[in-house]
């Protein structure tokens, strides 16, 4: 009895990575060079390079990393820039298919891999990275 059924809840609430990790672990410094190691991808990729505006790649680079910053970091530049993210509705021009999804996921993870995220930060990141990927979709699949 008593509250027995609450400790699970207790121990995972108290040991469970979320962004204050990835802040521990990286820092706004290491989110900035995992972003410039993806862009340094993006820009030579046969499938993702073309999406991006050919003539502000360090604007492109600014919004990601600003936007995780935010995200991730609490700091409110990219919402006093941009505004609220609205990111499905701002991927929107873009079509984007399991294809891109993957693509986007797999330089990410080569970036990440490149700038040596690992362990806990690396699991929140992967999973982070992967839920708004799939969200982004809006092309329907034959
Ligand atoms: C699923 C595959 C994705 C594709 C093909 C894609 C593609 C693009 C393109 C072409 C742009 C416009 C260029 C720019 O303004 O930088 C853009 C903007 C952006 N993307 Fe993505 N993206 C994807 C996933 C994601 C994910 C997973 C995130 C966040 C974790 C993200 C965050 C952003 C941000 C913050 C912007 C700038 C928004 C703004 O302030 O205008 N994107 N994306």
């Amino acid at each position: 009895m008593g509250h027995s059924a609450e400790w699970p809840i207790f121990f995972r609430n108290i040991f469970m990575a979320d962004e204050s990790t990835v802040v521990a672990e990286l820092g706004k410094d290491g989110l900035a060079a995992m972003v410039a190691a993806f862009y340094q991808r993006v820009r030579t990729d046969d499938l993702m390079g073309p999406m991006y505006p050919d003539d502000d790649w360090e604007g492109s680079e600014e919004r990601l990393r600003e936007f995780l910053w935010f995200r991730i970091a609490q700091d409110p530049t990219y919402l006093l820039k941009r505004g609220h993210p609205r990111l499905r509705m701002r991927h929107m021009p873009f079509q984007i298919g399991i294809a891109e999804r993957d693509r986007w996921l797999e330089l990410m993870g080569a970036a990440m891999d490149e700038v040596g995220v690992q362990g806990e930060s690396r699991q929140w990141l992967d999973d982070f990275f992967a839920q708004i990927a799939d969200f982004m979709r809006n092309r329907e699949e034959g």
